[in-house]
């Protein structure tokens, strides 16, 4: 009934929200082929977490890359092209992955590449995400799976998930809950756009039945 998507995950550490996009498209049979995991740091953790699920990994350095931000991306491309990884077929994720991606790569994968940010957009983009709700004052904070556009954590908004911020609390643990709740939300993010119920229009996410 639908073409099966293949998935690419960009990591540059731990990998959580990897491991939980794994986990359950494993777990609740999500209709989509986990292909290739991608990190710019040789070092990120998460790399072998995806191998355990059988996932190949493939490291597209960053550090000392002397490029500009659009051949660094065309770097990625390859590796995605290598793996039948098509603009049509595919579905990129961003998970913990600390680069911006260049405009020409973004518009080439429009509506194709997902992000999870530890805020509720588009409150307290950028870095720090929680430090900067916890110095606000915001009583509840949460996270937000987004398509990406060219602007910074600015695309349209699938999913989003509250949580309360205590008194006295503090970055550290409003981080640890925040993460909880993102496990459960980019998986349900990448399950509505794999079973193709979401369409965008204009900066809107429209849910089909
Ligand atoms: C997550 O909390 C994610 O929301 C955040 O980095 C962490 C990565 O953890 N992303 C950003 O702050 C993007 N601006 P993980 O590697 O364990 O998934």
């Amino acid at each position: 009934i639908y073409i099966l998507l293949k998935l690419a995950i960009l990591i540059s550490g731990r990998g959580s929200n990897m491991n939980a996009i794994l986990r359950a498209v494993k777990k609740q049979n999500i209709p989509i082929e986990p292909v290739v995991v991608i990190s710019n740091k040789p070092s990120a953790k998460g790399l072998g977490i995806a191998r355990k699920y059988g996932v190949k990994t493939e490291i597209v350095e960053s550090k000392g890359f002397q490029g500009n931000r659009w051949e660094y991306d065309q770097k990625i491309m390859d590796v995605l092209t290598k793996y039948g990884i098509t603009s049509k077929n595919c579905l990129i994720c961003l998970a913990g992955f600390m680069r911006i991606l260049s405009p020409e790569f973004i518009k080439k994968y429009k509506n194709c590449i997902l992000n999870i940010h530890p805020a509720i957009l588009p409150a307290f983009p950028g870095l720090d995400a929680q430090k900067q709700a916890i110095n606000y004052g915001v009583k509840y904070s949460g996270c937000t799976v987004h398509f990406v556009d060219d602007g910074v954590d600015t695309g349209p908004i699938i999913v989003q998930a509250l949580v309360r911020v205590k008194n006295d609390d503090t970055e550290e643990a409003l981080t640890k809950r925040i993460l909880a709740k993102e496990h459960k939300a980019y998986p349900e993010a990448v399950r509505l756009v794999a079973q193709k119920k979401i369409k965008v229009v204009g900066r809107n996410v429209k849910f089909l039945s």
